[in-house]
Formats: C-alpha cells, sequence, structure tokens
C-alpha cells in the first residue's frame, strides 16, 4: 500500500476515502486535472478498482507544453555527464519500488508477477545502459578538401542537439519498460517531454513520474499528461509545442498520427504479425518450444509475438504435435499466481480474438488445441491448415491464439510472409545458416531472428518495424539518435593559415 515515506508524503498520491488519487508531475509540481474529472481504473483481473487518475484538459496539455518548452532551454545546456546521472539516479530509486510497482502492473494490465518483475528489472537495466551510451556519443569534423574546388580551412564540426519537447506516447503491454523507452533517451538527449501513458497502464507509469522527481529532474523537463487517447491525443499528436512524436501502439492509431501531425520528426513502433518459418533441417523441439513461448508469453499481447507459423508440410504433422504438447504446460489462472495465460486487457480485446477464432472455424482450419473462453480469459488455441482466406492468417489477434499455415517451398512461405501489411519481426528454423540467411534477407521485416523467436531485447539492438508496422529505429543509441538531430558549425579559416 502507499504509505507515507521518510519526510515527505508519496506525493504522486492520496487517499480519498478508501480509493487512491493519482496527480500528475507537471512543471515540478503534483497537479490535478483543471476540471478535476478522473478516470476509474479497474483491473482486468477482477474488475476491482484500482485507483483514480486525472482526465486531463486541453488547458492542461497547453501549460504542460509551456512549462517543457521553457525548461528545455536550460536543460539541454546542462552537462551530458550530469543529464546522464539523474537517469542513473532515477534507476537506482526504481530498485527500491520493484515489487510496488510490479503489483501494480499485475492488477492493472493482468501481466503475470515474473513477467511484471522482469518488466521493471530490464527497464533498471535500460536506464543504466542509456546514461552510459548518451556520454558516449559524439560528432564528427569533416573537412573540406575532399571536395573538388575546396581545401583544409574549410572544416564542418557536427554536433548533435535536441529537437525540443518530445511527445512519448506508449502502449498498455508495457507501460513501464515502452514508456522509459522513449523517456529516458529523450531526456538525456537533452529534451523535454510530454509523456501521455496508456490510460490502462497509467497508474503503472505515473510511478515514473514519481521516481525523476526524486531523482531530481529539474521542473518541467518531465510532465505527465494523462486522459483517453481518443480525448485527449488529437489535441497533443497536433500541438505546435510538440517537436516530435515518440509512439508506440497500434498501427491504426499510428497512421492516424503520422496523417495528422504535421511536418515534425516521428518514431512510431506499430503492430506486427511475425511469421515463424520452419524448414525440414530444424531441431524440432527446440524450434516448438520457441514458437510456443513466442505465441503465448504474457498471452500473446505482445507486438513481437510470434502471429504464424509457415510449416514446411514434410515436417508440420510432427511440428504440431510438439506444438501442441509445449501448449497443454502452459497454466491458465492469475496473474499474481504466475499464470503463463492470464486474462485479456479487455472484453473488446477478448471479443476481437473470440472474432478471428470463429472465423477461423467457420472457414475450415482445425481446431488442435483452445477455442475455450471464461470472460477476459482466453485459452491457447492452435489451428492448423489455416489458409489465405481466413482473417487470422493477417490480422493481428494480440491474444493467445496461433495460426499454423502448411507451405510447400521456401518460396511460398517467403511470399506469404511478405504478402503481410505488417513488417516487425520473422524468425526461421533450420540447422542451415546459408539458408536461414537467404531467407532472412528476402524478408520484408525489420529484423529476423534465427533459431529464435521474435523478441525486442537486448534493448542495445535497433528494434524496427517497416511497412504498416512502424516508421524509424528504436533501440538505445537509436532512440538517441531519433530524439536529436545534427548541428554543423563551419569554420573559414584564413588561407594564410594553411
Ligand atoms: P493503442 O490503442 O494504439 O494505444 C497506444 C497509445 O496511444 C495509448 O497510450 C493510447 O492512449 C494512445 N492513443 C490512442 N489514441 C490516440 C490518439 N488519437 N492520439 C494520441 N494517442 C492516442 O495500442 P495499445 O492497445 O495500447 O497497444 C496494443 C497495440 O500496440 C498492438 O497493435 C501492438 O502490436 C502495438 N504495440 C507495438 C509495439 C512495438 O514496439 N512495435 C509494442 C507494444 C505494442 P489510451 O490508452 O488512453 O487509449
Ligand atoms: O509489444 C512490446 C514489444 O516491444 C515486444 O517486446 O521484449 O516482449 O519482445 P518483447
Amino acid at each position: 500500500m502507499i504509505e507515507e515515506r521518510g519526510d515527505r508524503m508519496f506525493s504522486f498520491v492520496y487517499k480519498e476515502g478508501e480509493v487512491n488519487v493519482y496527480k500528475n508531475l507537471c512543471n515540478g509540481q503534483w497537479v490535478e486535472s483543471e476540471k478535476k474529472q478522473r478516470i476509474k481504473i479497474y483491473s482486468p483481473v477482477d474488475d476491482s478498482l484500482i485507483g483514480e487518475i486525472q482526465a486531463q484538459t486541453k488547458n492542461d496539455v497547453d501549460y504542460a507544453i509551456e512549462c517543457a518548452k521553457e525548461a528545455q532551454k536550460s536543460w539541454a545546456f546542462m552537462p551530458i555527464r550530469d543529464r546522464a546521472d539523474i537517469i542513473h539516479k532515477a534507476a537506482r530509486i526504481m530498485e527500491k519500488y520493484i515489487e510496488e510497482i510490479a503489483n501494480i502492473l499485475v492488477k492493472e494490465i493482468a501481466k503475470s508477477k515474473s513477467s511484471a518483475i522482469s518488466e521493471v528489472k530490464r527497464t533498471i537495466d535500460f536506464m543504466h545502459f542509456t546514461a552510459e551510451t548518451a556520454k558516449r556519443m559524439t560528432g564528427e569534423t569533416i573537412y573540406g578538401d575532399a571536395f573538388p574546388g575546396f581545401d583544409k580551412t574549410k572544416i564542418s564540426i557536427v554536433d548533435r542537439v535536441p529537437l525540443g519537447v518530445i511527445l512519448c506516447i506508449s502502449p498498455f503491454n508495457y507501460p513501464v519498460n515502452l514508456s522509459v523507452s522513449k523517456v529516458a533517451p529523450a531526456l538525456v538527449g537533452g529534451n523535454s517531454v510530454i509523456f501521455k501513458p496508456p490510460t490502462q497502464g497509467s497508474i503503472s507509469a505515473m510511478y515514473l513520474g514519481q521516481i525523476f522527481d526524486e531523482a531530481g529532474i529539474p521542473p518541467g523537463v518531465l510532465n505527465i499528461i494523462t486522459g483517453k487517447g481518443s480525448e485527449i491525443g488529437d489535441y497533443l499528436i497536433t500541438h505546435p509545442g510538440i517537436d516530435m512524436i515518440n509512439f508506440t501502439g497500434s498501427t491504426e492509431v499510428g497512421q492516424h498520427i503520422a496523417k495528422e501531425a504535421g511536418m515534425i520528426p516521428l518514431l512510431l513502433e506499430l503492430g506486427g504479425k511475425d511469421a515463424a518459418i520452419v524448414l525440414e533441417d530444424c531441431d524440432l523441439d527446440e524450434t516448438a518450444q520457441n514458437i510456443v513461448k513466442g505465441a503465448f508469453n504474457y498471452s500473446g499481447q505482445r507486438c513481437t509475438a510470434v502471429k504464424r507459423v509457415l510449416v514446411m508440410e514434410e515436417i508440420a504433422d510432427e511440428l504440431v504435435a510438439k506444438m501442441v504438447a509445449e501448449v497443454k504446460k502452459l497454466k491458465v489462472g492469475k496473474p499474481e499466481e504466475d499464470a503463463d495465460i492470464t486474462p485479456l486487457i479487455s472484453d473488446k480485446a477478448a471479443d476481437f480474438v473470440q472474432e478471428l477464432i470463429d472465423d477461423a472455424i467457420n472457414k475450415g482450419a482445425k481446431l488442435l488445441i483452445g477455442n475455450k473462453r471464461e470472460g477476459r480469459y482466453i485459452w491457447p488455441t492452435v489451428f492448423d491448415y489455416v489458409t489465405e482466406d481466413m482473417r487470422l492468417a493477417w490480422e493481428e489477434p494480440f491474444g493467445p491464439v496461433l495460426p499454423v499455415m502448411r507451405v510447400k517451398s521456401i518460396e511460398e512461405a517467403i511470399d506469404i510472409s511478405n504478402k503481410s501489411e505488417y513488417g516487425l519481426q520473422g524468425c526461421v528454423f533450420t540447422k542451415n545458416i546459408d539458408k536461414a540467411f537467404a531467407i532472412a534477407q528476402k524478408l520484408e521485416v525489420g529484423t529476423v531472428q534465427i533459431n529464435n523467436k521474435t523478441e525486442r531485447g537486448p534493448d542495445h539492438f535497433p528494434f524496427l518495424g517497416v511497412k504498416a508496422s512502424g516508421l524509424g529505429t528504436q533501440g538505445i543509441r537509436y532512440s538517441i539518435e531519433a530524439m536529436t538531430r545534427s548541428k554543423a558549425i563551419v569554420i573559414n579559416l584564413d588561407n594564410d593559415y594553411k
């Protein structure tokens, strides 16, 4: 429970009766929405009320952005080692909140306890790595004499400078890690931040405000705006005070942002339909284990989940039998009991998954296991003989359902993989590394995993989607680069100094 700590009441939350009410960090103060309107956050696990967050208004947004703009001027000129120290300090402070944040994640997004703890620990590592990476990023010096007509008296000194005010918007499935994956690189790069967490995930994310406040982030450098994306989102993304948008979420919203945001840099990490291509010579046991973990971790609510299996028909019977055996080991239950399959984030999400399941059945797919639902619980479901006329072959379920499509050749597998509107990741299972590379080079995706499930980590690797899966590249150094720009200062020496 939230209690007084030392000489300071835990500033970002207070009790109203039995209810925890969360305030927002803005210009170094913990504030409530202008109209004192709030949003109740219920747990998808048991519909219990977890707390209330602020439903902020356009005036709240205007004020936050005005403060961010002003604060960024001095923040940009703070020595990089001092900015990095604040990120390191925030990481150390987060250590003391691991259990508390994990328990909120369990309630707020139904993430299993061990996965929740892992998300917070990964975020701590992310912040330390970001701080150290930033201190080692440098510009370059270029002389004119490489180009005809110029000589060494013309020198370009190229530095990287912050973009200004970054709007960081994160999704429900990693409300701590995928928030920090934007906020930390933005801050260390000298930007100020307007941070819009997912509504279902806002309470977990609010801890970041408390942690950075305790770490000494200057007033106005980090400001949190809560409220439904459908209500306040468009005002945020079209606001003239925003210099860059770093968004992770659905393709639908990402494409909307791309249309509405105007001429500012965007970093968009969107949906996926990652395919596992399985060749005859793979290690079938390892492959089955990887595919099942990749498809059903966090009940399939990961952009990088394995969302279709394209298997050579010669080995398909063996592979699906091993996959089903692995699926049977998965425990369906409560996140606090560390079940593998926990309730989906909402009734709407579960309804959509069920729709795809029903469509596959109606069109003749062979149900191997699953298709059982109790409220937001959907049992892990695998279909064989999925064909291209089925929605499940192409749509992103963001839930525990996996289609197996049998193919006759590698060319057919590559063709089906590339027909997807998405292009996040893909994975290839084979013992022949030459074949794996040849396939990888033809897949229209951001990343190809060879003999491993699709996944984002480790977090210093480039992480990107192409086509409907995104725009730009995330990953610690890449994110810092995406939220800064080149600044060239050209020195023109007097010829006498040649
Ligand atoms: P979402 O519905 O797109 O929401 C993502 C974020 O955008 C939330 O903070 C949401 O706020 C906000 N938002 C919604 N409408 C907005 C608008 N008009 N303007 C500005 N912000 C707006 O996605 P989600 O349901 O949270 O996450 C699931 C989706 O994200 C899946 O498609 C998944 O594949 C994708 N995803 C991709 C990655 C990746 O790295 N590529 C990672 C995780 C998730 P509210 O919560 O208030 O609606
Ligand atoms: O959907 C979240 C995306 O970033 C996946 O992360 O580490 O589970 O592959 P990860």
